[in-house]
């Protein structure tokens, strides 16, 4: 976008902030849940307040926020971390400021922003956040690709430099290999030259049946796709006469799907658990191998880093984006109205795309 474009932009922008405030923006329309529980059951759409804009404070516009694991786990109270009720669901998304407080330095009106930790209620039309609790992203990346870049893309870029050290020829092994952090990890991978064999659960009648599926991954730059129960086929052993046995293993599954990924490890690998979606507890194979069986959480992970470790992943994310390396997992936007619908199609198996609530 030009110069002027953008300056044209941030002008109205800053126009329409004004005429909000002549208007008083001092609600918007949030998902609402006073109670833990199903969330198509529990989460309304209601009108809340939005507190006055302090010095260090900038009212944002929210612009897309997606329906993540997390966030249904949240809503029905069986997350690590819960919030206070009432509260605002979602935990991630894209931002637009419309307003900064007086005292604010690092952002300005237009700028794109996302959430530094989870917890900030990000299903909403707006909303006032503290500067420090937001992180500028450029607005050349594709929209939904900004939405869902601060939770999935961050774990798979971590998972995969902070655990083992990978070269151009090494491989790695994930289930959920579908899902939007394994989609990340496929490309993240494919870019650094890490071969991926990547294990999905047979899927029957659904309206993304598995080849299709396999040539999605293929797409993105999977080397292997498989389904689950091949993992526990001799012939597997084929695949490692061109691959060599895996150094890393990801788990977002847990259960048997976890045990079978140990046993294609390579001696002395590791396998990092950071889900556990069958919500079956990881069985222990661990005797002859001498694997490191590890965890990983990304809101720890940000907490425990800097401000400019954070912005440095997301720095690195970005690039890959502008390459045409990295892309949004498979997304499909709807209106924040149509919450129920979304919901509900987030808490279906086999789902082909993840949810998007577009305000
Ligand atoms: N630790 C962290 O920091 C961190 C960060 C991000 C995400 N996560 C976790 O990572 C996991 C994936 O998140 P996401 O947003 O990438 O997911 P997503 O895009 O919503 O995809 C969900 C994935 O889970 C699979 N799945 C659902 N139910 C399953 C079951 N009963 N058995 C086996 N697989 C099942 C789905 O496979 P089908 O297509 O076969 O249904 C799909 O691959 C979640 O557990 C999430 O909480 C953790």
């Amino acid at each position: 976008m030009s110069l002027y474009r953008r300056s044209f932009l941030a002008a109205a922008l800053l126009g329409a902030a004004r005429a909000h405030n002549i208007r008083r923006l001092s609600r918007c329309q949030a998902l609402v849940y006073a109670n833990h529980g199903d969330p198509s059951r529990v989460i309304q759409l209601k009108n809340v307040d939005l507190r006055p804009v302090g010095p260090k404070d900038v009212l944002v516009k929210i612009l897309a926020a997606p329906i993540n694991p997390s966030d249904i786990n949240m809503i029905q109270g069986t997350y690590a971390i819960l919030p206070e009720l009432p509260a605002v669901g979602g935990n991630e998304g894209v931002a637009q400021v419309v307003e900064a407080g007086g005292r604010v330095a690092s952002l300005q009106i237009g700028d794109w922003v996302i959430p530094r930790d989870a917890g900030s209620g990000t299903w909403r039309t707006a909303a006032v956040f503290d500067e420090d609790d937001v992180i500028a992203v450029p607005r050349d990346i594709p929209l939904l690709a900004a939405a869902t870049l601060g939770v999935n893309p961050c774990t798979a870029l971590r998972m995969l430099a902070d655990f083992e050290h990978l070269q151009p020829g090494d491989s790695l092994i994930q289930n959920a290999a579908n899902s939007g952090v394994g989609q990340a990890v496929i490309q993240i991978a494919a870019a650094r030259g890490i071969d991926t064999i990547n294990v999905l659960r047979d899927r029957y009648c659904t309206s993304l049946p598995f080849a299709r599926l396999s040539d999605r991954l293929k797409a993105l730059g999977a080397s292997h796709v498989i389904k689950e129960d091949a993992l526990r086929r001799p012939d597997l052993e084929e695949l490692f006469k061109t691959c060599p046995k895996p150094k890393l293993a990801l788990n977002a599954v847990g259960g048997k799907s976890a045990t079978e990924l140990l046993r294609h490890l390579q001696v002395g690998g590791t396998m990092v658990t950071y889900g556990g979606m069958s919500k079956q507890p990881v069985a222990s194979a661990l005797i002859f191998k001498d694997v490191k069986v590890r965890g990983f959480w990304v809101t720890r992970w940000k907490r425990q880093h800097s401000n400019g470790a954070v912005r440095a992943t997301l720095a690195e994310l970005c690039a890959l984006l502008r390459q045409g390396k990295l892309s949004a997992p498979a997304c499909a936007e709807v209106p924040l109205s149509d919450y129920r619908r979304a919901l509900d199609a987030a808490a279906q198996p086999f789902a082909a795309a993840k949810q998007i609530l577009i305000t």
